[in-house]
């Protein structure tokens, strides 16, 4: 994360009012209290990345999951597995500023989130983080994520694999 920016847990003290995502869903879950509403209800950890002025930037959301896993998983793979879903977290939204895009600071903040869950999975045991890449597919395979058997747009990346990143 570049020294201008650090991530935060959820607050609604902290300033969203400029916040502009190029997905105006993800904009609205941060500014129309979705964010706080999944929060309160368990469904979700929301984290903000914000500047200076505390002026939110960015944020992502992490949740459990889990995944079938002989959808999931192809033959050997899904063996490992002991029981019929796999336990997994999910990072549901990830989005910056719109005017922040293509300088590496979404990366950045994707890495915040896998190494929080990778922590998080300390504690609640989780076998991978999962995510739905919708068309930003070359940023994910960069950071290492392949898709699920038959679902090129749904990744995972495991822990295991998180803890092992410089
Ligand atoms: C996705 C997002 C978080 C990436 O942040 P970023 O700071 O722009 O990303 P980086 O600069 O670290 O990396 C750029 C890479 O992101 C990918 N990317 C970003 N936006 C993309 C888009 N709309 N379509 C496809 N790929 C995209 C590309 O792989 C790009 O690499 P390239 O420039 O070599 O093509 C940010 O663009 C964003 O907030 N987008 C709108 C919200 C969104 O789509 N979220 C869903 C993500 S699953």
């Amino acid at each position: 994360m570049t020294t201008a920016f650090h991530v935060v847990p959820f607050s609604p003290e902290y300033d969203s009012s400029a916040f502009e995502s190029l997905d105006q869903h993800l904009t609205a879950y941060l500014k129309e209290g979705r964010a706080q509403r999944d929060l309160s209800t368990g469904q979700a950890a929301v984290f903000l990345m914000v500047d200076e002025a505390e002026r939110v930037q960015g944020y992502y959301t992490l949740s459990s999951a889990s995944v079938p896993r002989k959808e999931a998983f192809s033959g050997t793979q899904a063996r490992k597995f002991p029981y019929p879903q796999v336990a997994v977290t999910l990072l549901g939204r990830v989005a910056i500023h719109k005017d922040l895009r293509g300088q590496g600071i979404g990366t950045d903040l994707i890495l915040h989130a896998l190494r929080q869950a990778a922590r998080a999975a300390e504690t609640v045991a989780s076998y991978a983080v999962i995510l739905d890449a919708k068309k930003v597919t070359a940023l994910y395979a960069r950071l290492g994520f392949v898709p699920f058997k038959d679902q090129p747009l749904k990744l995972f990346l495991p822990i295991e694999t998180i803890r092992q990143l410089p």
